[in-house]
Order: C-alpha cells, then structure tokens, then sequence
C-alpha cells in the first residue's frame, strides 16, 4: 500500500508515524508512506497557499490553485483522494477496515478554515473527519487516520490475532478491563477468575466487564 500525505506541515504529518511499529511496517515494505509540502506546488515567489475567504468571513482558506496541481501530480488511476476536515464523515474503525484493502491514499490536509470548496467538489473522493473537535492543522489526523489503517495491513502486528479482539471490533463493545503481574499489587488485587484457567469463566467475565465498561463510558455504543 501507498500513503502520501499533502500538508503544509510534513513533519508534523510524519513525526509519529517514525517510531515503533509503523516504523517497522515501512522497513517492512509493507506500506509507503510519503509527506509532500503542499508549498512546493505554490506559484508565486511568497509560496502562498492561501487567501481571504469570498463573501467575508473569520480566517483564511486555502487556494485551489497549489492543491489542484499537487492533486493532479499525486493522484494515479487507483487513488482514493481523502481530505482531513471536522466536517468530513466520522472516522471510525469500520472506515480504517474499508480503507486498508485500497492500494493508495492520497490524504489532503486541511489548514485555516479548510479549503475552497470547488477542491472538494472536482477532486476529493471522502471526507473524513477524526472527531467533533477542532485540530490547528490536519496532518495530525491524517497521521491518526494513516496509524489505524496501517496497523490492519497484514504483517504488521506481529501478533495476527489482536486486530480481531480489541475494541471496536465485533462486537461493538470497549475491551474488558486488562491486568498483568503481579497478582497483589500493594493490596490491589487480580479478579480471582483471571488467575482460575477456567477459559469459559473468563471468557464469560471479559464479557461481562466488555458490556459494563460500554454502558459506562459509551453507551451510544450499545443504541
Ligand atoms: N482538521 C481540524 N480538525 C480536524 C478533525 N477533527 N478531523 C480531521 N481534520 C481536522
């Protein structure tokens, strides 16, 4: 899979998605991910990739111009170009799945108050949005976005069968509460059933807590 990520911030774009396993993943060649200064594509000699908004209004948008050149220069036959915006389409793990079977993203971050909207209209095949908050730019959600997506490639867990048993999966529930060693911690105590080898027990259990923790912190989950 490929993964360019066009933004006025390619640093901030690749910064976490150089450590640890998706690190890994692209020594790996199992993905290649790309950052592109959406500057270099700027026509003018102060490199401008913005200006006032038509009709008034707080703030600065983005020009059509650099991003319609960098768009054309990126995009192959086979891309799904995806703008980062908090008005896109809510990004969720059922997206990250659907997305990670395609051969090559082309992520647009947005900056400002986001973009002229003829970009959206003539070149953006999704708008996806990280959550019902505001970010300064959208290479951090587009290194977000590129992390969930990568880590359902196959190879780059080394462990194949975690993707299938975390939260957000099916079922649609939290994961259970988790411990580790030791078994008293200062008095603190693992659930007894943890420590019993009754998988059924367990299993039971884990369901119990998956389906208490859901009502408690996320019961729109549960609607
Ligand atoms: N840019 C700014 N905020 C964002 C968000 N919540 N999701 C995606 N891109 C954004």
């Amino acid at each position: 899979m490929q993964i360019d990520i066009l933004t006025l911030f390619p640093e901030i774009a690749l910064a976490p998605l150089s450590e640890s396993i998706i690190s890994r993943a692209r020594q790996a060649g199992i993905v290649d991910i790309r950052a592109h200064n959406l500057r270099d594509w700027a026509k003018d000699k102060h490199r401008r990739t913005d200006d006032y908004l038509c009709g008034g209004g707080q703030g600065m948008l983005m020009l059509p111009g650099p991003l319609f050149d960098a768009i054309g220069e990126l995009r192959k036959e086979d891309t799904k170009v995806i703008l980062m915006t908090p008005q896109g389409k809510v990004f969720k793990q059922a997206v990250a799945a659907e997305l990670s079977s395609d051969t090559h993203l082309l992520i647009v971050c947005g900056h400002y108050e986001g973009v002229d909207h003829r970009v959206i209209e003539e070149l953006i095949d999704l708008e996806l949005s990280i959550g019902d908050y505001v970010l300064t730019n959208g290479a951090i959600a587009a290194a977000v976005v590129t992390d969930s997506i990568v880590r359902l490639l196959p190879g780059a867990l080394g462990d194949e069968r975690s993707p299938e048993e975390e939260s957000f999966s099916d079922p649609n529930l939290l994961e259970a509460p988790a411990y580790t060693k030791p078994a008293d911690f200062r008095g603190l105590k693992v659930p007894d059933v943890l420590l019993s080898g009754h998988h059924a027990k367990i299993a039971e259990w884990k369901k119990q807590k998956a389906l208490e923790r859901t009502r408690a912190n996320r019961p729109d989950l549960l609607d």
